[in-house]
């Protein structure tokens, strides 16, 4: 009898315990989901998860700050009936692939409570089961409306210094050439040099401040392409031809394969496009090296144009970025072959605005290949 109440006080005293630790436990559980709260309700971004059917299983309250909707009524809704059939639009693709397992970051323009546009950046990040199997998504989106509005400041004080400055160097531009010419009276050996100097300076500085101008007028949308029917084989040769100079200077062999097939197209700016790109073929070239310029009809619905050199090559991480603004392979070459480092971008500007597209391929020490596409021009159906 001893015994077995000794054995049922032992249980007791187990269950006991065990109901204490499982409270201990509970209120462990609660306090760490209220601190989990507390955290994603302070920060000043939208957290989110996902589930692998596309609805909402977490929402925090900025979303109710931003949207003027609560996590309570966002819970359990699809992403779409949420953002609205635009937004999500532009949404879906990231979705995807998210979905697919591939962690994203991209930017959006989402509307605010009130009704006002706001730039966001947006990362999702896949959560996967123990089988690596998708089974929904983390999402977080921060606004970079400041930083957007800083960008575009400093890009229009860019464009309006540039703006300022073209006019008073141009004139001196000129002034320079015509003191050159030796019209006005004649100088000496040394200032003959010195003039050169001023010249030549003058020049790169102008070339900069319009290539700036230009590069504005693309991205404010300010330029329309006007597009006409041109053929090809003549924008090469009057690229070819302007460019010669440049080539014999540098003791470069400059050889064009023209093709005679007929493109809609802005034909100044395709050769402002096909010039930039030989002027860094021959910039980058050593003496004797050959500079091609081919262009092949690539399919039914496009013309593919090539700039191929054989200097000293790109590596690869840089094919990219290099044609970002002021991007150089390497700070010096700058100062060693006088570029500002916005031929490539306004070159990409160009494409786009064609809907084509635009890339580098390069081997070290053997070469560099510059291609864009330009949609062909379809016979009209009789
Ligand atoms: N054919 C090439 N071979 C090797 N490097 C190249 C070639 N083309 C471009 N690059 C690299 O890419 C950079 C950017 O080219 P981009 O045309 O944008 O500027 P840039 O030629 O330096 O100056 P800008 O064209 O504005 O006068 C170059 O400075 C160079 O480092
Ligand atoms: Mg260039």
């Amino acid at each position: 009898m001893e015994v077995r109440t000794a054995e049922l006080q032992e249980v007791n005293r187990s269950l006991q315990q065990e109901i204490n630790d499982r409270m201990l436990a509970e209120t462990a559980l609660r306090r760490s989901e209220e601190q989990l709260r507390l955290i994603t309700n302070a920060l000043p971004v939208l957290i989110a998860y996902v589930d692998e059917h596309q609805y909402y299983r977490f929402n925090n309250k900025a979303y109710e700050d931003w949207l003027g909707k609560s996590p309570d009524n966002i819970y359990g809704s699809n992403i779409e009936t949420v953002w609205g059939a635009e937004c999500y639009a532009r949404m879906q693709i990231y979705v995807k692939l998210v979905l697919r397992g591939q962690a994203v970051t991209y930017e959006n323009e989402i509307t605010l409570k009130n009704g006002l546009p706001c730039s966001v950046n947006v990362t999702y990040i896949p959560h996967l089961d123990e089988h690596k199997n998708v089974i929904g998504f983390f999402a977080l989106t921060s606004d970079i409306s400041d930083r957007f509005a800083i960008e575009r400041m400093k890009d229009e004080f860019i464009a309006v210094v540039s703006h300022e400055l073209r006019t008073p160097l141009t004139s001196m531009h000129s002034a320079l050439k015509i003191l050159a010419t030796g019209r006005l009276g004649n100088l000496s050996r040394d200032g003959k040099q010195m003039l050169e100097i001023a010249y030549d300076n003058t020049e790169r500085l102008l070339r900069l401040v319009n290539n700036v101008l230009d590069l504005q007028r693309i991205e404010a949308g300010e330029v329309q392409m006007e597009k006409q029917v041109c053929n090809a084989a003549a924008l090469m040769i009057k690229a070819t031809e302007s460019m010669q100079p440049m080539a014999q200077q540098q003791g470069v062999i400059l050889a064009a394969k023209p093709i005679d097939i007929d493109i809609l197209v802005d034909s100044d700016y395709i050769v402002q496009a096909l010039t930039n790109l030989l002027s860094n073929a021959i910039k980058f070239s050593s003496t004797d090296g050959t500079v091609w310029l081919t262009a092949e009809r690539k399919s039914d619905t496009e013309v593919l144009f090539s700039v191929q050199d054989e200097g000293q090559g790109i590596p690869s991480d840089k094919l990219e970025s290099i044609f970002e603004r002021f991007q150089q392979m390497d700070s010096s070459d700058s100062r060693r072959k006088g570029g500002t480092g916005l031929g490539l971008t306004i070159c990409r500007k160009i494409i786009e605005q064609h809907e084509g597209k635009i890339w580098a391929e390069s081997i070290l020490g053997k070469g560099s290949t510059f291609s864009f596409t330009l949609p062909l021009l379809l016979p009209s159906p009789e």
